[in-house]
Protein backbone atom coordinates (compact mmCIF):
# COMPACT_ATOMS: atom_id res chain seq x y z
CA UNK A 1 0.00 0.00 0.00
CA UNK A 2 1.13 3.49 -1.31
CA UNK A 3 1.06 6.23 1.28
CA UNK A 4 -1.65 8.15 -0.58
CA UNK A 5 -3.77 4.74 -0.76
CA UNK A 6 -3.77 4.52 3.25
CA UNK A 7 -4.98 8.49 2.82
CA UNK A 8 -7.66 7.80 0.56
CA UNK A 9 -9.43 5.35 2.74
CA UNK A 10 -9.61 7.59 5.95
CA UNK A 11 -12.28 10.06 6.48
CA UNK A 12 -9.72 11.89 8.54
CA UNK A 13 -6.17 11.89 8.77
CA UNK A 14 -6.28 10.41 12.03
CA UNK A 15 -4.11 7.62 13.72
CA UNK A 16 -5.85 6.57 17.19
CA UNK A 17 -2.55 6.22 18.85
CA UNK A 18 -1.22 2.66 20.73
CA UNK A 19 -1.75 2.94 24.18
CA UNK A 20 -0.64 -0.01 26.68
CA UNK A 21 -2.96 -0.83 28.22
CA UNK A 22 -5.94 0.56 27.07
CA UNK A 23 -6.31 0.00 23.09
CA UNK A 24 -7.44 -3.59 22.52
CA UNK A 25 -9.70 -4.55 19.61
CA UNK A 26 -13.24 -2.92 20.67
CA UNK A 27 -11.35 0.68 20.47
CA UNK A 28 -9.66 -0.51 16.94
CA UNK A 29 -12.58 -1.97 15.44
CA UNK A 30 -14.73 1.50 16.53
CA UNK A 31 -11.55 3.57 15.33
CA UNK A 32 -11.67 1.97 12.20
CA UNK A 33 -15.50 2.07 11.28
CA UNK A 34 -15.56 5.52 11.95
CA UNK A 35 -12.64 5.94 9.14
CA UNK A 36 -9.81 6.87 11.37
CA UNK A 37 -7.07 4.29 11.91
CA UNK A 38 -6.97 2.11 15.02
CA UNK A 39 -3.90 0.80 16.58
CA UNK A 40 -2.48 -1.48 19.68
CA UNK A 41 0.61 -2.60 21.22
CA UNK A 42 0.79 -5.88 20.64
CA UNK A 43 1.91 -6.50 24.55
CA UNK A 44 -1.49 -5.45 24.92
CA UNK A 45 -2.77 -9.09 24.37
CA UNK A 46 -1.13 -11.22 27.26
CA UNK A 47 0.43 -13.97 25.22
CA UNK A 48 0.53 -14.73 21.23
CA UNK A 49 -2.27 -16.81 21.62
CA UNK A 50 -3.95 -13.39 23.02
CA UNK A 51 -2.58 -11.64 19.96
CA UNK A 52 -3.89 -13.69 17.43
CA UNK A 53 -7.47 -14.14 18.87
CA UNK A 54 -7.73 -9.91 18.63
CA UNK A 55 -6.19 -10.36 15.04
CA UNK A 56 -8.77 -12.72 14.10
CA UNK A 57 -11.67 -10.84 15.44
CA UNK A 58 -10.45 -7.81 14.23
CA UNK A 59 -10.18 -8.99 10.76
CA UNK A 60 -13.29 -10.81 11.17
CA UNK A 61 -15.56 -7.36 11.85
CA UNK A 62 -13.85 -5.66 9.07
CA UNK A 63 -14.60 -7.41 6.54
CA UNK A 64 -18.00 -7.88 7.80
CA UNK A 65 -18.32 -4.04 7.92
CA UNK A 66 -17.22 -4.44 4.09
CA UNK A 67 -19.56 -6.88 3.27
CA UNK A 68 -22.52 -4.67 4.60
CA UNK A 69 -20.72 -1.96 1.72
CA UNK A 70 -19.14 0.29 4.63
CA UNK A 71 -14.85 1.31 4.00
CA UNK A 72 -13.41 0.97 7.50
CA UNK A 73 -10.22 2.52 7.18
CA UNK A 74 -6.83 0.24 7.63
CA UNK A 75 -5.83 -0.97 11.00
CA UNK A 76 -2.40 -0.48 12.57
CA UNK A 77 -0.35 -2.86 15.38
CA UNK A 78 2.19 -1.32 17.40
CA UNK A 79 5.81 -3.25 18.05
CA UNK A 80 8.39 -2.41 20.54
CA UNK A 81 11.48 -3.47 18.62
CA UNK A 82 13.63 -3.09 22.25
CA UNK A 83 12.99 -6.34 22.70
CA UNK A 84 13.80 -7.62 19.00
CA UNK A 85 15.29 -11.16 19.50
CA UNK A 86 12.93 -12.55 22.48
CA UNK A 87 11.32 -15.18 21.59
CA UNK A 88 7.43 -12.76 22.14
CA UNK A 89 9.06 -10.39 19.67
CA UNK A 90 9.58 -13.04 16.93
CA UNK A 91 6.06 -14.58 17.22
CA UNK A 92 4.27 -11.18 17.41
CA UNK A 93 6.13 -10.30 14.17
CA UNK A 94 5.33 -13.81 12.28
CA UNK A 95 1.59 -12.69 13.29
CA UNK A 96 2.36 -9.28 11.65
CA UNK A 97 3.46 -11.36 8.41
CA UNK A 98 0.37 -13.67 8.65
CA UNK A 99 -2.05 -10.99 9.41
CA UNK A 100 -0.28 -8.16 7.36
CA UNK A 101 -2.02 -4.74 8.56
CA UNK A 102 -1.52 -2.15 6.47
CA UNK A 103 0.30 -0.45 9.01
CA UNK A 104 2.75 -1.60 11.67
CA UNK A 105 4.03 1.46 14.51
CA UNK A 106 7.52 0.80 15.97
CA UNK A 107 8.52 2.43 19.16
CA UNK A 108 11.62 2.10 20.92
CA UNK A 109 14.70 0.43 19.19
CA UNK A 110 16.01 -0.02 15.87
CA UNK A 111 12.95 -0.14 12.92
CA UNK A 112 15.29 -1.40 10.58
CA UNK A 113 14.72 -5.36 10.63
CA UNK A 114 10.99 -4.88 11.06
CA UNK A 115 10.62 -2.33 7.96
CA UNK A 116 12.55 -5.39 5.57
CA UNK A 117 9.71 -7.90 6.48
CA UNK A 118 6.59 -5.22 6.32
CA UNK A 119 7.50 -4.25 3.05
CA UNK A 120 8.12 -7.86 2.15
CA UNK A 121 4.21 -8.44 2.36
CA UNK A 122 3.66 -4.22 1.39
CA UNK A 123 2.81 -2.76 4.73
CA UNK A 124 3.72 0.56 6.29
CA UNK A 125 5.98 1.35 9.11
CA UNK A 126 6.09 4.29 10.99
CA UNK A 127 8.21 4.93 13.37
CA UNK A 128 8.16 7.11 16.56
CA UNK A 129 10.77 9.83 17.22
CA UNK A 130 11.72 12.90 19.90
CA UNK A 131 14.40 14.39 18.33
CA UNK A 132 15.78 15.33 14.57
CA UNK A 133 18.71 12.50 15.23
CA UNK A 134 16.77 9.75 16.04
CA UNK A 135 14.39 11.00 12.91
CA UNK A 136 17.52 10.80 10.61
CA UNK A 137 18.48 7.29 11.88
CA UNK A 138 14.89 5.71 11.09
CA UNK A 139 15.04 7.82 7.60
CA UNK A 140 17.94 6.05 7.05
CA UNK A 141 16.26 2.35 8.02
CA UNK A 142 13.92 2.97 5.17
CA UNK A 143 10.87 3.41 7.62
CA UNK A 144 7.53 5.09 5.38
CA UNK A 145 6.31 7.60 8.28
CA UNK A 146 7.66 9.28 10.87
CA UNK A 147 6.24 9.91 14.15
CA UNK A 148 7.02 13.01 16.21
CA UNK A 149 6.66 12.98 19.63
CA UNK A 150 6.34 16.45 20.40
CA UNK A 151 6.22 18.17 24.58
CA UNK A 152 3.15 17.51 26.43
CA UNK A 153 2.45 14.09 24.53
CA UNK A 154 0.53 11.29 26.55
CA UNK A 155 3.00 8.04 27.41
CA UNK A 156 6.78 8.36 26.67
CA UNK A 157 6.39 12.48 26.15
CA UNK A 158 8.94 14.65 23.87
CA UNK A 159 10.18 17.70 24.53
CA UNK A 160 10.24 19.35 21.00
CA UNK A 161 8.14 22.23 20.22
CA UNK A 162 6.11 21.12 17.30
CA UNK A 163 6.75 24.16 15.26
CA UNK A 164 10.23 23.65 15.21
CA UNK A 165 9.96 19.92 14.83
CA UNK A 166 7.75 19.05 12.03
CA UNK A 167 9.59 21.66 9.63
CA UNK A 168 13.17 20.90 10.07
CA UNK A 169 11.87 17.09 9.61
CA UNK A 170 10.06 17.94 6.78
CA UNK A 171 13.00 19.16 5.25
CA UNK A 172 15.22 16.23 5.15
CA UNK A 173 12.34 13.47 4.87
CA UNK A 174 9.61 13.06 2.17
CA UNK A 175 7.65 10.55 4.03
CA UNK A 176 5.24 10.96 5.97
CA UNK A 177 4.66 12.95 9.11
CA UNK A 178 2.41 11.94 11.70
CA UNK A 179 2.29 14.64 14.86
CA UNK A 180 1.80 13.24 18.62
CA UNK A 181 1.15 15.76 21.16
CA UNK A 182 -1.91 16.98 22.93
CA UNK A 183 -4.21 17.05 19.66
CA UNK A 184 -7.97 16.77 20.39
CA UNK A 185 -10.09 18.05 18.05
CA UNK A 186 -10.66 18.86 14.49
CA UNK A 187 -9.15 21.70 14.48
CA UNK A 188 -5.49 20.52 15.79
CA UNK A 189 -5.77 18.17 13.23
CA UNK A 190 -6.17 20.57 10.48
CA UNK A 191 -3.06 22.44 12.42
CA UNK A 192 -0.71 19.68 12.09
CA UNK A 193 -1.22 19.72 8.51
CA UNK A 194 -1.24 23.06 7.69
CA UNK A 195 2.36 22.93 9.86
CA UNK A 196 3.45 20.44 6.99
CA UNK A 197 2.33 16.81 8.88
CA UNK A 198 0.36 14.26 7.15
CA UNK A 199 -1.77 12.90 9.93
CA UNK A 200 -2.18 13.76 13.40
CA UNK A 201 -1.86 11.26 16.00
CA UNK A 202 -3.72 11.10 18.78
CA UNK A 203 -3.76 9.14 22.44
CA UNK A 204 -5.41 10.96 25.53
CA UNK A 205 -8.25 11.83 23.80
CA UNK A 206 -9.05 8.38 22.33
CA UNK A 207 -8.16 7.04 25.78
CA UNK A 208 -11.23 8.87 26.99
CA UNK A 209 -13.39 7.12 24.94
CA UNK A 210 -16.19 4.12 25.92
CA UNK A 211 -14.46 1.81 23.96
CA UNK A 212 -11.33 2.12 26.06
CA UNK A 213 -9.77 -0.40 28.42
CA UNK A 214 -9.76 2.73 30.63
CA UNK A 215 -10.33 1.71 34.39
CA UNK A 216 -14.13 3.72 35.31
CA UNK A 217 -11.99 6.05 37.68
CA UNK A 218 -9.29 6.82 35.01
CA UNK A 219 -11.81 8.00 32.59
CA UNK A 220 -13.21 10.26 35.42
CA UNK A 221 -9.66 11.61 35.91
CA UNK A 222 -9.27 11.92 32.50
CA UNK A 223 -12.49 14.16 32.36
CA UNK A 224 -11.78 16.16 35.70
CA UNK A 225 -7.78 17.12 35.36
CA UNK A 226 -6.25 19.78 33.62
CA UNK A 227 -3.21 20.51 32.50
CA UNK A 228 -1.70 21.46 35.35
CA UNK A 229 -2.32 18.24 36.69
CA UNK A 230 0.27 16.58 34.27
CA UNK A 231 3.07 15.32 35.67
CA UNK A 232 6.52 14.92 33.54
CA UNK A 233 8.68 12.47 35.60
CA UNK A 234 11.08 9.63 35.31
CA UNK A 235 10.70 8.66 38.55
CA UNK A 236 7.39 5.92 38.00
CA UNK A 237 8.42 3.85 35.31
CA UNK A 238 12.44 5.01 34.61
CA UNK A 239 11.75 6.36 31.17
CA UNK A 240 10.82 10.32 31.26
CA UNK A 241 6.90 9.90 30.59
CA UNK A 242 3.70 12.26 31.29
CA UNK A 243 1.10 11.02 34.22
CA UNK A 244 -2.11 12.48 35.85
CA UNK A 245 -1.46 14.20 39.15
CA UNK A 246 -4.60 12.45 40.93
CA UNK A 247 -3.19 8.35 39.73
CA UNK A 248 -0.03 9.54 41.80
CA UNK A 249 -2.18 10.68 44.43
CA UNK A 250 -4.62 7.74 44.57
CA UNK A 251 -2.06 4.98 44.98
CA UNK A 252 -0.63 6.85 48.14
CA UNK A 253 2.08 8.75 46.52
CA UNK A 254 3.41 12.23 46.93
CA UNK A 255 3.31 13.49 43.00
CA UNK A 256 5.44 16.53 44.26
CA UNK A 257 8.12 14.32 46.39
CA UNK A 258 8.55 10.96 44.37
CA UNK A 259 11.52 9.17 45.22
CA UNK A 260 14.27 9.47 42.72
CA UNK A 261 15.48 6.67 40.25
CA UNK A 262 18.06 4.86 41.41
CA UNK A 263 19.76 4.84 37.53
CA UNK A 264 18.42 4.29 34.37
CA UNK A 265 15.11 2.68 34.17
CA UNK A 266 15.17 1.89 37.77
CA UNK A 267 12.32 3.52 39.66
CA UNK A 268 12.09 2.46 43.48
CA UNK A 269 8.72 3.06 44.03
CA UNK A 270 7.14 0.22 46.24
CA UNK A 271 6.79 -3.04 44.12
CA UNK A 272 3.71 -3.28 44.00
CA UNK A 273 2.94 0.04 42.46
CA UNK A 274 3.38 -0.17 38.56
CA UNK A 275 3.61 2.53 36.07
CA UNK A 276 0.79 2.65 33.58
CA UNK A 277 -1.62 -0.17 35.57
CA UNK A 278 -1.60 1.62 38.79
CA UNK A 279 -0.31 5.49 37.60
CA UNK A 280 -2.18 6.63 34.98
CA UNK A 281 -1.01 8.31 31.96
CA UNK A 282 -2.30 11.57 30.38
CA UNK A 283 -1.23 14.29 28.22
CA UNK A 284 -1.21 18.39 28.32
CA UNK A 285 -4.27 17.74 26.03
CA UNK A 286 -6.47 16.47 29.07
CA UNK A 287 -7.72 20.15 29.78
CA UNK A 288 -9.77 20.09 26.68
CA UNK A 289 -11.70 16.61 27.29
CA UNK A 290 -14.75 16.78 29.05
CA UNK A 291 -16.59 13.47 28.27
CA UNK A 292 -16.61 9.56 27.61
CA UNK A 293 -18.14 9.50 24.56
CA UNK A 294 -18.53 6.11 22.05
CA UNK A 295 -15.81 6.67 19.57
CA UNK A 296 -17.82 6.92 16.39
CA UNK A 297 -19.38 10.01 18.08
CA UNK A 298 -15.94 11.52 18.92
CA UNK A 299 -14.51 10.94 15.14
CA UNK A 300 -18.11 12.90 14.24
CA UNK A 301 -17.20 15.61 16.50
CA UNK A 302 -13.97 16.17 15.17
CA UNK A 303 -14.95 15.91 11.45
CA UNK A 304 -17.53 18.63 11.97
CA UNK A 305 -14.90 20.56 14.23
CA UNK A 306 -12.35 19.62 11.16
CA UNK A 307 -14.71 21.41 8.30
CA UNK A 308 -15.77 24.15 10.43
CA UNK A 309 -12.13 25.10 10.66
CA UNK A 310 -11.57 24.92 6.88
CA UNK A 311 -10.34 21.16 6.44
CA UNK A 312 -12.33 18.91 3.81
CA UNK A 313 -13.01 15.40 5.84
CA UNK A 314 -13.96 12.40 2.87
C1 LIG B 1 -1.91 5.70 28.47
C2 LIG B 1 -0.97 5.80 27.31
C3 LIG B 1 -0.26 4.67 26.94
C4 LIG B 1 0.61 4.72 25.84
N1 LIG B 1 1.25 3.57 25.44
C5 LIG B 1 1.98 3.57 24.29
C6 LIG B 1 2.52 2.35 23.77
O1 LIG B 1 2.34 1.26 24.32
N2 LIG B 1 3.25 2.42 22.63
C7 LIG B 1 3.45 3.60 21.97
O2 LIG B 1 4.11 3.60 20.93
N3 LIG B 1 2.95 4.76 22.44
C8 LIG B 1 2.20 4.76 23.57
N4 LIG B 1 1.63 5.94 24.02
C9 LIG B 1 1.84 7.18 23.23
C10 LIG B 1 0.74 7.34 22.18
O3 LIG B 1 0.83 6.32 21.21
C11 LIG B 1 0.82 8.73 21.49
O4 LIG B 1 2.11 8.95 20.98
C12 LIG B 1 0.50 9.86 22.45
O5 LIG B 1 -0.60 9.51 23.27
C13 LIG B 1 0.15 11.13 21.67
O6 LIG B 1 0.01 12.22 22.54
P1 LIG B 1 -1.42 12.68 23.18
O7 LIG B 1 -1.75 11.67 24.22
O8 LIG B 1 -1.08 14.00 23.78
O9 LIG B 1 -2.43 12.73 22.09
C14 LIG B 1 0.78 5.93 25.13
C15 LIG B 1 0.05 7.06 25.52
C16 LIG B 1 -0.82 7.01 26.59
C17 LIG B 1 -1.63 8.22 26.97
Amino acid sequence: MTLSELRAQLRLPVIAAPMFLISGPDLVIAACKAGIIGSFPTANARTEQVLEEWLTRIEAELAEARSQGLHPAPYAVNLIVQGAGSPRFLADLALIERFKPAVVITSVGQPGPVVERVHAYGGLVFHDVATLRHATKAAEQGVDGLILLTAGAGGHTGSANPFAFVPQVRRQFDGAILLAGCIGDGRGILAAQTLGADFAYMGTRFAATRESMADPAYHELLVSQQMADVVITDRLSGMTATYLRGSIARVGLDPDNLPPTAGFLKPTIPEHIKAWRDVWSGGHGVGTIDDIPPVAELVDRLAAEYRAAGGKPQ
